[in-house]
């Protein structure tokens, strides 16, 4: 009897550490992001393959580490990607499993601050200007904060080499815009008005994630 019972605790115990190594892709998004966690599966997933290690940017891919966007925005984006990359089903990669990654990429090196130092010193009231009159609002959005018809692209905007070859030549729906139409420095004009745009909510003054 007595040996019956340690044995059902011992089944007990085990069924308790088993659920200590389940698989996070199954669990609901009930819980803020880890970015320990984060970092492992950012890998295992695969954006590492196209983002870079810490999501700095590489030729096939923009930085995504510090991103502006808010976690639900995030989330949207990887289900629904505006341009060539490919969306993930929450089947395939949960929401708990993309709000790690999210703490992860938050918490990653901003080296991007590389590329930023190049830019030309912009002038954001210029910019300001600039962005209503060659229409850039019309897409994202009067503040650069995203919208139906394109990512948010402020206040964190990607850095300014990759921000200029972008706009020259959009992998996806975006139209380019030669230098004719708009020179180095009218870019640099609006990279420094997106730059100081208002930051959005922190993550954890959100509402919790519908599941
Ligand atoms: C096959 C290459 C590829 C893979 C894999 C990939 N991405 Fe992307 N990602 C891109 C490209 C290219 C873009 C630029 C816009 C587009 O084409 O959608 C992008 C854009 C993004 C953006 C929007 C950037 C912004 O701020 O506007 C986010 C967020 C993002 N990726 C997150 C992820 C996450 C998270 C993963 C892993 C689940 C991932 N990506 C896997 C290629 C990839
Ligand atoms: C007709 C709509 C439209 C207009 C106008 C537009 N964009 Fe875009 N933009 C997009 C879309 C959609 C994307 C997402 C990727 C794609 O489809 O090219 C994007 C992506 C970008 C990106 C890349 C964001 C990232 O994180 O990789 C930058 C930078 C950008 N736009 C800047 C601009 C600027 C600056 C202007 C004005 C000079 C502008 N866009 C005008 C639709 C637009």
């Amino acid at each position: 009897m007595v040996n019956h019972t340690v044995r059902v605790l011992a089944v007990a115990a085990a069924m308790l550490t088993s659920t200590a190594g389940v698989d996070v892709t199954k669990l609901g998004a009930q819980t803020a992001g880890n970015d320990t966690r984060g970092r492992t599966l950012y890998v295992k997933v695969g954006c590492e393959t196209c983002h870079g290690p810490n999501g700095q940017e590489t030729a096939a891919a923009p930085r995504i580490a510090g991103s502006g966007r808010e976690l639900a925005a995030f989330i949207a984006y990887v289900r629904k990607p505006l341009g060539s990359m490919p969306p993930q089903s929450a089947q395939a990669v949960s929401d708990q499993v993309l709000a790690d990654i999210y703490a992860f990429l938050r918490a990653a090196p901003a080296a991007g601050g590389e590329a930023t130092k190049n830019a030309p010193a912009g002038r954001a009231d210029a910019g300001a200007t600039l962005y209503r009159k060659v229409g850039c609002y019309q897409c994202h959005v009067n503040e650069g904060q995203g919208g139906a018809n394109g990512p948010r692209i402020g206040p964190d905007p990607i850095p300014f080499a990759r921000f200029v070859q972008y706009v020259r030549s959009p992998t996806g729906q975006m139209p380019p815009y030669t230098d004719k139409v708009l020179s180095n420095q009218e870019l640099a004009d609006i990279y420094a008005w997106l730059q100081a745009r208002p930051r959005p909510p922190a993550v954890n003054t959100l509402p919790p994630l519908a599941p």
